[in-house]
């Protein structure tokens, strides 16, 4: 399986000039490179112009649950897609800490996302102080209720906890290993081993050119998800290169 590098540049670069800068920058850095997919989640507003390419498949950082109507400020998933979003980010803890995003919107949006054919990347993750496992697996089940095993395979999970996002304090590989079994434990409790070895599962936080590699090599996941780093092209293509 080809290792998922995903980029969420969250509400990032400030100007639309400076998100196809950035963009033509990471098509330099990774040129050659073959052994990974790549996604690029910019704000939805410049999915229009930030074109996909062989080498880079564009993703939208949220998407509404409704196929359309009166909701203000809004993006349905089929606009996302239409937009040439392939895969779109879900439960990312912004969300759920600064929208007030519950498990049972974001079950919401993984079917309204589904049915417009995006591929999910569903977040998952523990605050400081949280037990892990219990968050892990009550958010998973929650999120991901009503799924049938056919539309589990257009699901990724990302393991982001929340006290390693934008800190600097990166999850411990050892640490990652272990959650990333306990993620594969769960999905063989909702629906089999053989799905849970098959879904992807992403490491998400404080993740840069330094630590990308053990989280692939050591804690043996599918791929990463990568926020500040990823705004930096070098760095991202560093981290695309290492781990591919
Ligand atoms: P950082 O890589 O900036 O910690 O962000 C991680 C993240 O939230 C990606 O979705």
């Amino acid at each position: 399986m080809k290792k998922l590098i995903v980029a969420n540049w969250k509400m990032n670069p400030k100007a639309a000039k400076e998100a196809l800068a950035l963009l033509e920058e990471v098509k330099k850095e990774i040129r050659g490179i073959k052994e990974a997919e790549i996604i690029i989640c910019p704000p939805a507003i410049w999915l229009q112009n930030l074109k996909p390419s062989a080498a880079i498949k564009m993703g939208a950082q949220n998407c509404h649950w409704e196929v359309s109507g009166a909701f203000t400020g809004e993006i349905s998933a089929a606009m996302a897609a239409g937009a040439g979003a392939e895969y779109v980010i879900l439960g990312h803890s912004e969300r759920r800490q600064f929208m007030g995003e519950t498990d049972e919107i974001v079950n919401l949006k993984i079917k309204a996302a589904l049915k417009a054919k995006l591929k999910i990347i569903l977040c998952v993750g523990e605050k400081i102080g949280e037990e892990m496992s219990a968050v892990v697996e009550s958010q998973m089940s929650a999120s991901l209720a009503g799924l049938s095993v056919n539309q589990m395979k257009e699901v990724v999970i990302a393991y982001e906890p929340v006290w390693a996002i934008g800190t600097g304090k990166a999850c411990s590989p050892d640490d990652a290993l272990s959650v990333g079994l306990f993620i594969r434990k769960t999905l063989t409790k909702l629906y089999s081993r053989f799905l849970a070895e098959k879904t992807p599962v992403l490491y998400g936080g404080s993740v840069n050119g330094q630590n990308c590699e053990a989280y692939i090599s050591q804690s043996r996941l599918d791929g990463l998800l990568v926020g500040g780093a990823s705004l930096d092209a070098k760095e991202f293509g560093q981290i695309a290169k290492k781990i591919s």
